[in-house]
């Protein structure tokens, strides 16, 4: 049917994370925990996992994941996040840059809360959701003209595929300077 963004987040976070120490991730807009599942499963991931949702039923299918979670966080994201700034060596945001859920405002926040040298992983939707997509691109393109952050990679995907359309995603991954 189509790739799948948290494994391919995951897969990102593997490649980027060789020479780099990982003590703390954040996980926003979790959902019911597939990037933590593949962070423990995949990635052999063993260090500090704190998830962050808007929906305190996903978080709680999360928490019974056993993905040895330290904090649990129901917030609804819209600028800045309630974590102090440079906490997170590695923050993912994947599957929930959508219309009406998590806000592209957002973004620099979450650019704040990760220490410098450590990661943002974020996935969207390349083709769906145009003008939504404009922002989110045009926010981060600002961002590294500005010195915040800077693009390491970019992978694309077949997200959804089935005879009449195919939907794209892509991952995204900064470093946080
Ligand atoms: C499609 S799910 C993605 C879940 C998970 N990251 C994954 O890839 O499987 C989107 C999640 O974003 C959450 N969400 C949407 N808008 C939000 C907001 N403004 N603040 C916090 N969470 C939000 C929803 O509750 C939902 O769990």
């Amino acid at each position: 049917m189509g790739g799948n963004p948290p494994r391919k987040a995951v897969e990102s976070f593997t490649k980027h994370t060789k020479n780099l120490k990982v003590d703390s991730v954040l996980d926003l807009g979790a959902g019911t925990g597939a990037i933590g599942y593949h962070l423990r499963n995949d990635a052999k991931y063993e260090g500090a996992l704190d998830i962050m949702d808007a929906n305190m039923e996903m978080l709680y299918i999360a928490s019974k994941k056993n993905l040895n979670l330290r904090n649990i966080f129901r917030h609804w994201v819209e600028r800045e996040l309630p974590v102090r700034d440079a906490s997170y060596d590695v923050l993912f945001c994947v599957g929930s840059f959508i219309p009406n859920h998590v806000p592209i405002s957002s973004i620099p926040g979450m650019s704040k809360c990760v220490r410098k040298g450590g990661l943002l992983i974020f996935s969207t939707r390349v083709h769906s959701t145009e003008e939504y997509k404009s922002e989110f691109d045009d926010v981060l393109t600002n961002m590294e003209r500005q010195g915040a952050i800077k693009r390491l990679d970019m992978i694309e995907f077949v997200h959804f595929a089935n005879a009449e359309k195919k939907i794209n995603s892509a991952v995204y991954v900064y470093e946080k300077l």
